[in-house]
């Protein structure tokens, strides 16, 4: 197989991010913090992970930073627009996310990075109001604004190549509507002030019609329409989403395929959770949490297959919910009580409370998905990145695909995408290696 021409990945990436809030700021904390040396990157495929090449019997297994070329750490600049103007460290400390002693440490770069204005619409974000947004008549012109902000970011920066990731709060939720159905259609209205347009297609489409690569951390509808991925395939550019996959149902892909493969039944998942940054309380108005529901609820059904096994899984009662709790912070408590039955259709109970830190499982989600949405773009691959699926909750895909929500095939597409770009065998684990 040839390999993929990749161009180098020299001078420096810029990462930038709608929303400049818990998630964000703890990802380029960590940065600064891993530059120095002060910690590990924990949790990142790309800073950690390996890919074994070949036959088993070759022990050939690269690190992944090494097999492809990747951006490096110190290549790494950092923009991001909030309807706040805190700086990235005063924003991370109102997250409190980190300890102050870290932060004090990489204190100088977080205080650089200063939130460029938002283009921001209350509508979809009930319970949040902030002073530092764009005031142009139209929406078009407000796209036109986020553009100039990229390009004197580039500038500013020396920037080669860019990459956006929307980590602002989650928006309400919609479904493509006509003005959504074509490129034609949305520039119409951008220019009319449609009603259906969200912040988050706005910032899509500043960067995508840049040819900049665009991944949607949260659950709401934003690059994933029509009129963008038109956009996003004319211009060959990668775009992936949408919601980070982590927490409880970062859990759910990792056990239900353990369940599937056993062939035990599901009569019953109950999830919740407490959850107490600003995250949860954008979460606690409904129509919020019914984006971020969509979200979570499809994970189950698409891993379990209950079409195929309707006694198994035909009956199963999937139920979650989000508690906006503040005493709790970022650090979130999410209890599952999963009814399970075996042998005779005895049934049995299994909980879990995960004492979970929220950001900082997203944060090297984060990290990865900026590394490898560049590799792409300059790999030539545009469109849907369905190969990073590993990172989101709610897989963005082909209309006539159903989306893969099992961590384990995720992953095995990830690295076999990998290995495809450099013109090694794939590997499905259905070789008898032994006899090879
Ligand atoms: N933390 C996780 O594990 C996780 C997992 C999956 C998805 N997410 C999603 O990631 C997003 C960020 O999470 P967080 O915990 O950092 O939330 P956060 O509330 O701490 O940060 C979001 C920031 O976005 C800003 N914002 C809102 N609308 C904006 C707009 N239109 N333009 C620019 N800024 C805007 C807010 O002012 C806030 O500072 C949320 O949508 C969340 O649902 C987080």
């Amino acid at each position: 197989m040839a390999a993929t021409q990749i161009a180098p990945a020299s001078g420096k990436l810029g990462i930038l991010t709608p929303g400049l809030g818990a998630v964000s700021t703890t990802f380029m904390a960590g940065v600064f913090a891993l530059r120095r040396g002060l910690a590990a990157p924990t949790g990142s495929l790309t800073q950690l992970g390996t890919i074994r090449l070949g036959k088993r019997t070759e022990n050939r297994s690269p690190r992944i930073a090494d097999f492809v070329p990747l951006s490096g750490l110190d290549d790494l600049v950092f923009g991001a627009w909030d309807i706040f103007p805190d700086n990235a460290y005063d924003a991370a400390c109102k997250a409190g996310v980190l300890e102050k002693d870290l932060l004090e440490q990489v204190r100088d770069d977080l205080t650089a990075i200063e939130p460029m204005t938002a283009v921001f619409d209350r509508r979809f974000v009930k319970k949040l109001d902030g002073p530092h947004i764009k005031r142009q008549a139209t929406l078009w012109d407000r796209a036109q604004a986020l553009k100039e902000d990229i390009l004197a970011f580039k500038e500013r920066t020396g920037a080669e190549r860019l990459v956006m990731i929307w980590c602002a709060s989650t928006e309400t939720f919609l479904t493509a509507a006509a003005v959504h159905q074509s490129l034609a259609a949305f520039e119409e209205g951008l220019k009319g002030n449609d009603p259906a347009i969200a912040p988050s297609m706005i910032y899509a489409y500043a960067a995508i019609s840049l040819g900049i690569p665009y991944a949607n951390g949260a659950p709401n509808l934003s690059a994933d329409i029509p009129a963008l991925e038109e956009l996003a395939r004319k211009g060959s550019v990668p775009m992936a989403g949408k919601d980070f996959k982590t927490g409880q149902t970062l859990m759910k892909t990792i056990l239900a395929p353990g369940f599937k493969a056993r062939l035990l039944g599901l009569s019953g998942w109950f999830s919740t959770n407490i959850l107490g940054n600003r995250d949860g309380e954008v979460l606690d108005d409904p129509e919020s949490f019914k984006t971020k529901e969509e979200s979570k609820l499809g994970v189950l059904d698409s891993i379990l297959q209950p079409h195929l096994y309707p006694d198994l899984y035909g009956q199963l009662f999937h139920k979650v919910r989000i508690n906006y709790y503040p005493p709790r912070g970022d650090n979130k408590e999410g209890w599952d009580n999963i009814d399970i039955f075996g042998w005779l259709g005895y049934p049995m109970q299994i909980k879990i409370d995960f004492l979970c830190r929220d950001s900082i499982l997203a944060a090297p989600i984060v990290l990865d998905v900026a590394l490898f949405l560049d590799l792409a773009a300059r790999a030539g691959m545009g469109g849907i990145q369905e190969w990073l699926s590993f990172y989101f909750k709610s897989p963005i895909h082909a209309p006539d695909l159903y989306p893969e929500h099992d961590l384990f095939i995720q992953l095995m597409k990830l690295k076999n995408t990998l290995r495809h770009l450099r013109g090694e065998d794939l590997i499905t684990h259905l070789g008898l290696e032994y006899y090879d």
